[in-house]
C-alpha cells in the first residue's frame, strides 16, 4: 500500500493494490477525484447530476455510472459488493461554507444534514459486511 498527498487540496490518498477483481461501490462520485488512483477493481458509481455523471463517463470509461440517489442505490445494492466508498456533500456544514458563507459573506448557519453522513455510516456498520470508507 502507498500512500501519496494532493499538494493542492492536501488531501492523502492510498493507494490501494489489494483489490484485485474486488467489486468497488463508489457513492457521490463527482467526477471522480478519490477514484483515479483505484486499479485492478470492477467500480460502480452512483452520481445524480447528469452533468457530472458524463464528465465521469467520460474520464472512467470501464466503470458502470448510475444516474441517481446514492442512498437509494446503496440501500438496495450493498450486498453487491466487497468494498464502499462515500463522498457525500458538505454544503450544510464544509469549511468552506462556515469560513466563506458564514463567517465571510454573512450567511445564516444551518443545521447541518447529516443522513447522507452519519445515516450511512450506522447503516454500513450494522448492515455490511464489507470494508468501508465515509469521507468528511
Ligand atoms: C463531495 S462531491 C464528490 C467528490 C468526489 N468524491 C470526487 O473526488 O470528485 C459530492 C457529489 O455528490 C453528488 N450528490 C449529491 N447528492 C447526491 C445524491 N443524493 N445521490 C448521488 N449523488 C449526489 C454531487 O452532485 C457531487 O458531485
Amino acid at each position: 500500500m502507498q500512500m501519496t498527498m494532493n499538494m493542492e487540496t492536501g488531501v492523502a490518498h492510498r493507494k490501494v493494490h489489494s483489490l484485485v477483481s474486488c467489486k468497488v461501490l463508489n457513492l457521490y462520485s463527482g467526477l471522480g477525484g478519490n477514484r483515479e488512483l483505484w486499479e485492478s477493481c470492477d467500480v460502480t458509481s452512483v452520481e445524480y447530476d447528469d452533468a457530472i455523471a458524463e464528465v465521469y463517463a467520460a474520464k472512467f470509461p470501464q466503470d458502470e455510472i448510475v444516474v441517481g440517489d446514492a442512498l437509494g442505490y446503496v440501500q438496495s445494492h450493498f450486498k453487491e459488493f466487497d468494498f464502499i466508498w462515500a463522498s457525500p456533500p458538505c454544503p450544510t456544514h464544509g469549511q468552506y461554507r462556515h469560513n466563506v458563507g458564514v463567517l465571510g459573506k454573512g450567511f445564516a448557519p444551518v443545521i447541518p444534514e447529516m443522513t447522507s453522513l452519519y445515516g450511512l455510516i450506522v447503516f454500513l456498520r450494522t448492515y455490511f459486511a464489507g470494508s468501508w470508507v465515509v469521507e468528511m
